[in-house]
Order: structure tokens, then sequence, then C-alpha cells
């Protein structure tokens, strides 16, 4: 879809903004930096349009499709107090730590009995653990398959095209639902609130609320004023380890894709590990010293967002200009990042993975700089933006450190975009310890 939307753009000199019909649906497409400015930023494009399967699954009462009022306010200072700040990310790097540790212990016993490494098995499980751990507080055997399970199932549902989403204006929009995703959608909503209610309800029988590091536990502490109803404590508990458990490892997967095509890049990675860290385990205070490293993530997030369409699209609560053209009220406002950060008039051979680019020229990838902006911008922008690029930097500089890494088979840098764009063929890598390969 990125990729014909911005060959549809070139093709009509659209680049800054274009203007189509989905269903009964106008939309505008911005594939430019200056116009993606406006509405990412813009006051009028501050909420998202409505999509069913979103709001059966709860995310109309969390922080991505809450009406930017003072409830998702709200929430986003309840999430970031309890676990998205730099103060609370700290306090969690060491479960982000104790994750990477098992993480490489696997690799190792998947290379011993398999011969080769299942990336994305690897770095899912990784990453469901870390959000378990910094929402839940579970750890190890505690996070089970279930949670999994769910993620999976609710990450296939909000991916799935469901036409009714393009006529929510008409009397037809709920008729339909040609794939009966509503009710598929209530029946894993039913399952959501049981887990995480019976969570809830054993947190409040153990009454050691004060004493826990995790999101949940503040929640239920907080103020009796300031406190959620349970429902929409189980919304938004479920809305970050939703967001935040396949986006990471999803992005880790492009960049071990990459390492392991680019034997030069990771063994310039390798050196830098070694005079910069040495052989203690590389932690959060070590990453800002790691420059090539961290070109290598955004190098990846240019070639590889995880949200090519930035995700989950903007809607115009009243007319409003961008550039050169009025939007009116009621229009879905989409930005394409891929084109932008594929953009030759922005990038230097936009094709060509080259993390060098980044020492060249600072880019911050934070939402200041709308040529590279894959966690979007403007007061709607990701709230986990901190903690995903923290772990994605932790766990790949653990990956490095330990492990030379080889292609198992030729890679494919094929894409699949659902809801967020993931290698269409998983990564299957070979593994020699780094002490060994020496
Ligand atoms: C590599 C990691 C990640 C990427 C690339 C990413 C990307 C995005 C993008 C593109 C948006 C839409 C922004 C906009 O409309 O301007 C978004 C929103 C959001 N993200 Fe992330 N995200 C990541 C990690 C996380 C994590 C770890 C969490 C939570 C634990 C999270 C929670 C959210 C939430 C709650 C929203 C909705 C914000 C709102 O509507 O106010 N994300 N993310």
């Amino acid at each position: 879809m990125h990729r014909r939307l911005a060959a549809l753009a070139d093709a009509h000199g659209a680049r800054r903004l274009m203007s189509l019909t989905l269903g009964a649906t106008p939309v505008v497409i911005s594939s430019h930096p200056d116009t993606a400015r406006e509405i990412l930023s813009g006051a009028a494009f501050v909420d998202r349009p409505p999509k069913a399967a979103a709001r059966e699954l709860m995310f109309c009462r969390a922080i991505g499709f809450a009406p930017a009022g003072e409830y998702w306010r709200r929430l986003r200072r309840v999430a970031g107090a309890g676990m998205l700040s730099p103060r609370r990310l700290a306090a969690l790097e060491g479960l982000r730590r104790r994750v990477a540790n098992g993480m490489v212990g696997r690799v190792a016993g998947q290379m011993e009995r398999c011969g080769e490494v299942a990336m994305r098995a690897l770095l899912q499980r990784a990453s469901l653990e870390s959000m378990a751990g910094s929402v839940l507080g579970l750890e190890g055997d505690a996070v089970g398959e279930e949670l999994g399970e769910m993620v999976r199932e609710g990450y296939e549902l909000v991916g799935t095209f469901n036409l009714g989403d393009h006529y929510y204006t008409t009397l037809w929009g709920p008729l339909m639902d040609l794939r009966g995703v509503g009710p598929v959608c209530r029946r894993l909503a039913a399952r959501v609130r049981g887990y995480f209610g019976k969570i809830i309800e054993e947190r409040r029988v153990a009454g050691d609320c004060h004493q826990r590091d995790d999101l949940l536990s503040y929640m239920l502490a907080l103020p009796e004023d300031e406190r959620l109803e349970d429902s929409d404590v189980i919304a938004v508990l479920w809305e970050m380890i939703f967001r935040g458990v396949d986006v990471v490892a999803i992005l880790l997967e492009w960049a071990m894709a990459r390492i392991a095509l680019h034997p030069d890049i990771q063994s310039k990675a390798h050196k830098e590990i070694n005079e910069v860290v040495g052989s203690h385990p590389i932690t959060d205070s070590d990453v800002p010293n790691l420059h090539l490293l961290q070109c290598i993530v955004k190098e990846t997030l240019r070639m590889h967002p995880p949200g090519p369409l930035l995700s989950w699209a903007r809607l115009a609560g009243h007319d409003a200009q961008v550039g050169k053209h009025v939007v009116p009220a009621g229009t879905t406002a989409m930005v394409n990042m891929w084109a932008i950060s594929h953009d030759q008039n922005i990038w230097g051979d936009p094709w060509v993975f080259r993390p060098e680019r980044f020492g060249e020229q600072d880019v911050s990838v934070l939402g200041s700089d709308l040529r590279l902006a894959p966690f979007g911008s403007g007061r709607r922008a990701c709230p986990g933006r901190m903690m995903g690029l923290s772990t994605v930097q932790l766990w790949l500089g653990r990956l490095l450190q330990e492990y030379e890494w080889l292609p198992a088979r030729p890679i494919k840098l094929a894409e699949r975009l659902r809801l967020s764009m993931e290698m269409k063929e998983p990564l299957a890598c070979h593994t020699v310890r780094r002490g060994e390969a020496a």
C-alpha cells in the first residue's frame, strides 16, 4: 500500500498532498515533510478516524483512539508517569537487561538444537516478556502463552481490511463487515477482560501495589480522585502490551536482517562495541557512546519504518488548510513516511543501507524532523518512542556483542504490511560466539 501510494503521488505530481476516496471516506495523503508537519501537528488533526476492530477491542477507551480531550490527556499522563517517562524507563532497565540475557542464552540453545536461530519467535518472546514485566510485573514462566496468543489474534484483527471502516459515515457501514471481524473481536475482548480482570483482582488481594514497579500497580495505587474504572485500566494495560510487543520485535528483525546482510557494517559495529564497552554486558548508559549502533537503528527505521503510513491515521475535526488546499472536516489524513524516507530529493542513495549517513548529518527520529518521523509527530506522537528505541538499541547491542550473525539462507527483504510492516519471510540466522570467531 505505501509503495503504491508513493508511486501514485509521483505519477500525479502530488507528493505534497494527494486526495482520493476510499469507499465513502475522503482521504488525503502527504508524502512530503512540510505537509506532513501541517497534518501531524495541526490542531484540526488530533483525532483518529473510527475503526470498528479498534473500538471492539477497547482501544477507544485507551490512548490510541480516545478523542483528544481531557480523558486522553489523563491517560497519556498516567502511562508516562507509570511506565514511559525517562525516570520509569531507567527503573525498568534491569528488566530489559534480564530479558536480553535470556534471549542471548536462547540463541545458543537454538543453535545447538536446530543449527539455526528462528529470529521472529525469539524476538517476539523477548518483547512479550519485557512488556509483560513493565506493564503487569510478570516475569519468566508467569508470562505464559495466553497473553502472546491474544496479542497475535488482536494484531490480525486490527490489521484486517474492513470495508465497513470506509463507509462509517453511511448507514450501511456496520453491515459491510464482510469478514465478520466484529464478532471475533468481541470474543477476543471478552477473553482479554477475563485475563486482565483476574490479574487486577489478584493484585488487589495481595495489597502490595506500593512495593511493586509496574504500570498496573501504579494505576491501582493512584489516589481515589485520580483512579480509573477497572474497564479503563484494562483498556490501557492491554493497549500498552498490544502496541509495544510487535513493533519492537518487528524493528529488531529488520535490523538483524540488515546486520546479517552487511558483514562490513557488522564488523564495524563489533569493533565499536569492543572499544567502547569491552566485555561487560552493554547497558543503557553505554548506548550514547555507541554511535554506529544508534545509526544502524536509525537507518533501519528509515528503510523499514514499522508504520510506513504511521499505523493509525488522523481525522480532520474541522476544515483545515494544508499547503495550498483546504481539507474538509471529516477527511482522513495520512502521512506516507515510507515515501518521505525514500525520497531521493531528501536522502542521497535512498535505496542503499548506509548507517554512516547519520554520522554526516544529525537527524532526530523522535518527531521534530519530518524527514524521518517513524514515531509520528505532534501531540499524538507515539508516547512509547523512548521505550521502543532504548529496548531496540540495548538488545541489538547485546546480540552483536555476543555473536557474529550470518544468514541461514538467502535473506529476502520483501515486506508484508498489516498493522505494522514486517518481513514477509521470517528471518533465520546462523551464529558464532564472538570469542570463538576471533
Ligand atoms: C519501535 C517502536 C515503535 C514505533 C515505530 C511506534 C510507532 C508509532 C506511531 C507511528 C504512532 C502514531 C503516531 C502519530 O499519529 O503521530 C504510534 C502511536 C502510539 N504508540 Fe507507538 N511505536 C513504537 C513503540 C511503542 C511502545 C513501546 C508503546 C507502548 C508501550 C507504544 C504506544 C503507542 C500508543 C499508546 C500510541 C497512540 C498515541 C496517541 O494516539 O495519543 N508505541 N506509535
